[in-house]
């Protein structure tokens, strides 16, 4: 049996109270699911910088209404320090997702990036650090690679910094590891990977390339490549990343905190392959997309060219198996995609 088919066979016999930030995001949203589906007490907090009241009324819509009754809501921001102690009184475990995503946003606002991503973080480190919670897991990002041109990605070799988002993550693990040095206050940081599924904003500047493209693709409009297509990413499933998360919560191994683990799959799939892998799902429903063809355009600045991790310490230490590649979390995610991207607001 594998660690996340105990755990989650466990969990709903021993419910505990989790705060998720972040949780009207996309990674939010979806680790809410799980939770209440797990029969778990959650705490969610988010100021809809980013993240949408439609996601919560979503998985309102897929729980029961007894589990949907363990939910609680606080509008707030994790820059105001009063909000994240408010927030964190009395919660188990805190999965800190909130933050502002995208490389481009940062380099066009890099202040406001900094607020959140920063700011916050800190306020939510001190917050929890206070209230004692049993563990504290963050989101890192890949960024935090940077220029260093190994590959795979190994979690100890990262290079300098590409864009002020990556900064701010990079500032994020270091803060974690000075809690863990004079506070005693251990962490665990998930360096995600290209994260795809459902609830992913598909609209705006700053867009994931899974959503926008597929919403593009059912559209009939452009499909811009950034590049010559060759650009690849390690894309993970967002069911491989919630089992990351409530691995991380709940493993017992000291050894295990107090870490960063890559959250991927480790698989290598070039910006043309997504392209021809969402195509060929969305096909059969969608004729017009027989013929249909990528346009490309210059590469996009802070952009790294390759990404691929090493997720073999994720797999000794917690436990982590991912049990879906691209194609699957493709699939899985295609009715999400289809009644949601499909009609226009
Ligand atoms: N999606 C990915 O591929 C990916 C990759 C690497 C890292 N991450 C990290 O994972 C986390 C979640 O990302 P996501 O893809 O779900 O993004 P998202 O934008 O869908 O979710 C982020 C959520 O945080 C909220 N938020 C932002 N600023 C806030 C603030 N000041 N106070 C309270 N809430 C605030 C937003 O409203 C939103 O609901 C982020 O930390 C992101 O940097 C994501």
């Amino acid at each position: 049996m594998s660690a996340y088919t105990d755990l989650t066979a466990r969990l709903p016999g021993t419910p505990k109270t989790w705060l998720i930030t972040g949780v009207a995001g996309f990674i939010g949203c979806n680790l809410l699911e799980t939770l209440l589906r797990l029969d778990q007490q959650v705490v969610g907090l988010d100021n809809f910088a980013t993240g949408h009241r439609h996601n919560l009324e979503q998985i309102r819509a897929a729980v029961t209404p007894a589990q949907w009754s363990r939910f609680t809501f606080i509008e707030g921001d994790i820059r105001r320090l009063e909000d994240c102690r408010r927030a964190c009184a009395g919660t188990d475990y805190v999965l800190h997702q909130a933050a502002l995503g995208s490389v481009p946003r940062s380099i066009e606002d890099p202040i406001t990036t900094n607020g959140a991503n920063i700011d916050g973080f800190l306020n939510m480190l001190v917050a929890a650090r206070d209230a004692k919670v049993a563990r504290f897991v963050y989101a890192a990002s890949s960024s935090t690679y940077g220029d260093h041109p190994g590959l795979p990605k190994v979690e100890d070799r990262i290079g300098n910094p590409l864009s002020p988002y990556a900064v701010t993550k990079l500032v994020n693990e270091q803060y974690a590891a000075v809690f863990a040095r004079t506070y005693g206050f251990k962490t665990i940081g998930l360096r995600y990977f290209n994260i795809f599924g459902a609830h992913q904003d598909p609209n705006g500047a700053y867009a994931a390339v899974v959503p926008k493209w597929t919403a593009a693709m059912i559209h009939d409009e452009t499909v811009w490549i950034n590049g010559d297509g060759e650009t690849s990413r390690d894309f993970c499933y967002i069911a491989n990343t919630v089992q990351a998360n409530l691995l991380a919560a709940t493993v017992a191994d000291e050894a295990a905190t107090d870490q960063v683990y890559n959250i991927a799959v480790g698989d290598r799939t070039t910006l043309n392959d997504l392209f021809e892998a969402i195509r060929s799902i969305l096909e059969p429903r969608f004729p017009h997309l027989r013929e249909f063809r990528p346009s490309y355009r210059d590469f996009r600045a802070g952009d790294v060219r390759h990404s691929l991790a090493d997720v073999s310490k994720a797999r000794t230490l917690l436990g982590y198996e991912p049990t879906h590649r691209i194609k699957e979390g493709l699939e899985e995610a295609m009715d999400w995609y289809v009644a949601d991207l499909a009609p226009r607001p």
